[in-house]
Parts: structure tokens; C-alpha cells; sequence
């Protein structure tokens, strides 16, 4: 099997286990403390992945912000922030979005090989649009970075996301911060979707630290071998 980046899923959820509210602004799940903790996070990355629905709904900037960290990266050579990453089948994405606009370095768009001649129509001037496949495979992504020099890859989401890096067992640490409230709506997105997770009730995961910020808590879970507690 070829090899593929150390992969850590980075997500924010309510105490009921939703990732956002059904509609409207985007919910802030997060505290100041928690941002900067992902902030460190993004900057010891070398791609960050999210879904291309959340660069839709959420329109993030997914850039490091501490000028510190910017600068900490300079000093190893690398872009101010790292390269972002999505995923379509739809090739709905707006040049003009955040993700493809704001901070200077490489964004990557997976596109399913039905829509990749009309993605690359929209993006070519602002992405990297590279076939997938019929259906893009996280393991084929995940594999594809490798080879584009990616060996730390952070996923924050959404929902789809998540649920294929880790039903399809490449995902090797997983920080989910828990925010104090109820969302209490089964239309809003939760964490995951249904699906077969290689963790049940015969395979745990390994709890590896649970940290309070200030009115979040920070729970990390190894989930492969190849944890690295840093
Ligand atoms: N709380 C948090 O930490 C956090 C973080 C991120 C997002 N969110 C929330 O999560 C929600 C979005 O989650 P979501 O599950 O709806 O969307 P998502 O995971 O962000 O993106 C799903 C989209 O990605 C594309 N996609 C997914 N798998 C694909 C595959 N195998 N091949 C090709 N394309 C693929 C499709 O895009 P096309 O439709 O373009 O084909 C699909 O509609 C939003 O409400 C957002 O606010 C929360």
C-alpha cells in the first residue's frame, strides 16, 4: 500500500454532537484559547483538507493567523500557511470563495473525473484541479498528497469528510473540542454520518488527553499506531 500523510481530524461540536445549526450563520463552536490551539495546529501542518460544502456554507479563510507562527514557518522555508485542500463532485465552487482567495499558497481542488473539465474551466486561475476518479477515494487524496510532498494532513470537515477519513481507517488522531450548549435540531449536520467505524464497542480508541479550555474541552484520540503525541 502506498503511503499516505499522518492524518489528524480537527472538529468543534455541541454537547449533542452537531457540527452547526440547520441553517443561518454559521455556529461558533469555539472559544478565543481553542482558535489559537487549532491556529498551532494548521501551522505544523503541510495541507489542511475541508470539505466543499463547508467552503460553501462557512466560507473559511483556513489561514495561520499568529504572525509568530507565520514567521516560524518563513524560517523553515515554507508558505505563511499551509496548502488547502478540498473535495467535489459537483464542481459548484466559487473562485471568488475565501478558501481560493486569502493567503499565499497552494490550493487543491480533487474533483470527480465527470466534472473536472468544468472545474478547471472555473478554478484554473486560482487551483490546482486534479481528477479523482469517478468517485474521489480519501485513501486515493490521502495517497496523492503524499506524492505532492504532504506528510501532515489536518481535516476539519465537515461531516462528509470526517465520516469517510474515518470509516475508511485513515485517520490517525482525531482532536474533538466539545462546546457547552445543546443545538437540540436533527437537521443540523452532526460530527459523522452513519457508516462503519473500525471503533466499537469491542475496539476502543484510544483517549490519549482530554484538556480543559477555558468552557471547552479538548478530547485527543489516537486511532492508528502511527499516533504521534508530539
Ligand atoms: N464544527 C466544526 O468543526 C466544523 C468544521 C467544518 C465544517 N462544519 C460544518 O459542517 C457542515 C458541512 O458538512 P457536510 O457534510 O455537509 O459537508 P462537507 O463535508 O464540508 O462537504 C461535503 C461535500 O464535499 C464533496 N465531497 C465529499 N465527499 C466527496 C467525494 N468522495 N468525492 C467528491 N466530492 C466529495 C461534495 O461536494 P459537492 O457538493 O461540491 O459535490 C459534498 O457535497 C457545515 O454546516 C459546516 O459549518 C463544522
Amino acid at each position: 500500500m502506498a503511503e499516505r500523510p499522518y492524518t489528524l481530524l480537527s472538529c468543534a461540536m455541541s454537547i449533542d454532537g452537531y457540527l452547526d445549526r440547520a441553517s443561518g450563520d454559521r455556529l461558533v463552536l469555539s472559544n478565543a484559547a481553542d482558535l489559537d490551539r487549532v491556529d498551532a495546529l494548521r501551522a505544523g501542518c503541510d495541507a489542511i483538507m475541508v470539505g466543499a460544502a463547508t467552503v460553501r456554507n462557512d466560507n473559511p479563510r483556513l489561514l495561520v493567523r499568529a504572525p509568530a507562527r507565520v514567521a516560524e514557518r518563513a524560517g523553515r522555508g515554507l508558505t505563511p500557511t499551509p496548502a488547502k485542500v478540498t473535495v467535489t463532485e459537483r464542481a459548484k465552487l466559487d473562485p471568488s470563495a475565501s478558501f481560493f482567495t486569502a493567503g499565499d499558497t497552494d490550493k487543491l481542488v480533487y474533483c470527480a473525473s465527470g466534472t473536472v473539465a468544468e472545474a478547471r474551466e472555473l478554478l484554473a486561475p486560482v487551483a490546482t484541479v486534479v481528477d479523482g476518479g469517478r468517485r474521489v477515494e480519501m485513501r486515493d487524496l490521502s495517497e496523492d498528497l503524499f506524492v505532492r510532498g504532504v506528510r501532515r494532513l489536518m481535516v476539519e470537515g465537515g461531516q462528509s469528510i470526517h465520516t469517510q477519513f474515518l470509516t475508511a481507517g485513515l485517520a490517525d488522531e482525531l482532536q474533538l473540542v466539545v462546546a457547552p450548549f445543546f443545538v437540540g435540531d436533527s437537521r443540523a449536520p452532526r460530527f459523522v454520518d452513519d457508516g462503519r467505524f473500525p471503533w466499537s464497542p469491542d475496539r476502543r480508541a484510544q483517549l490519549r488527553d482530554v484538556r480543559r479550555i477555558d468552557d471547552v474541552v479538548l478530547l485527543r484520540y489516537a486511532l492508528s499506531t502511527r499516533f504521534c503525541p508530539d
